[in-house]
């Protein structure tokens, strides 16, 4: 276990990468405030490529509540750990006024699958979403990018993103880790109070149950959640809702009409 490199400014990023003589270069992109499900991702690009990079940025543009924004986690002794821990090579962890040097006036945009669900109940965020990690790309130049379905929105964005302007990098998708409960990991899960953790595992026990959407929003509102949506997109079944300070999100493949992971 060895110390990652941290770079904290883009021109130090472009030229470590430009010097870089390596067959294969694996991403993780995250916003930090790091869990089991990131250590995933870390695991698989360590195992599939020469050389990981992690970068932890809590990207602005893609808030759309700035009290969400202020309240994001930072652990960044722990991430730190957890990064040499999963033989992390290189942190990078860029400013504001660096990544987005042009305050945002160029960004990236989709109009069809940003459209609905958390694009339609948090403006901007997929645009926020996709301008950070076309940037982030091209800095790191990766062979492959992992991200996990747990946000398989985002996922299928950036696949097609990849697709549009031909970019030749990988997207590996990686399953969603769940706590013992069920309950889909997530950073925004520690802003949660034991009793509520404990409450958030009725989204996956609904996600699993062959019940109309109807059926699980009357679910979970009994419960006390405030449901965003329960919705049906690209064979897989999709739920926000806002428990307490914290909206959690969580999705799972359809079967046959059934709802499962497997
Ligand atoms: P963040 O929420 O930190 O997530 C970083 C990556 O970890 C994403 O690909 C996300 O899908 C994955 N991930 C989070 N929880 C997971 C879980 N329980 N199981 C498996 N994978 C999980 O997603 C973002 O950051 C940002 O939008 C980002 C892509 C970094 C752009 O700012």
């Amino acid at each position: 276990m060895s110390t990652p490199q941290l770079i904290t400014t883009t021109k130090e990023l472009q030229n470590w990468r430009r010097n870089l003589k390596v067959a294969r270069v694996g991403f993780v992109p995250t916003m930090g405030a790091l869990h089991e499900g990131h250590a995933r991702l870390l695991e698989q690009s360590r195992q599939e490529n020469e050389i990981s990079v992690l970068s932890i940025y809590v990207n602005p543009t893609q808030f759309n509540n700035p009290e969400d924004l202020q309240k994001y986690p930072k652990t960044w002794e722990q991430d730190c750990k957890l990064a040499a821990d999963k033989g992390v090579d290189v942190i990078f962890a860029p400013e504001f006024s660096d990544i987005y040097f042009d305050n945002y006036r160029y960004k990236i945009q989709e109009n069809k699958d940003s459209q609905v669900l958390c694009g339609a109940h948090r403006p901007g965020h997929f645009d926020g979403v996709l301008t950070i990690v076309m940037k982030l790309f091209q800095l790191v130049k990766p062979h492959r990018a992992y991200f996990g379905e747990k946000d398989f929105q985002q996922l299928r964005l950036i696949q097609g993103m990849v697709q549009s302007f031909f970019m030749d990098i990988e997207i590996v998708p990686v399953r969603t880790v769940r706590e013992e409960s069920g309950l889909a990991m997530s950073s925004r899960n520690q802003r949660l109070s034991d009793e509520q953790r404990k409450l958030a595992s009725v989204i996956y026990e609904n996600l699993q149950k062959n019940l109309s959407a109807e059926e699980i929003k009357k679910n979970l509102s009994q419960k006390g959640l405030q449901v965003d949506y329960v919705e049906d997109h690209w064979n897989r079944r999709f739920i926000a809702a806002h428990l307490g300070p914290v909206r959690l999100i969580d999705n799972a493949e359809v079967i046959e009409g059934f709802h499962n992971e497997n």
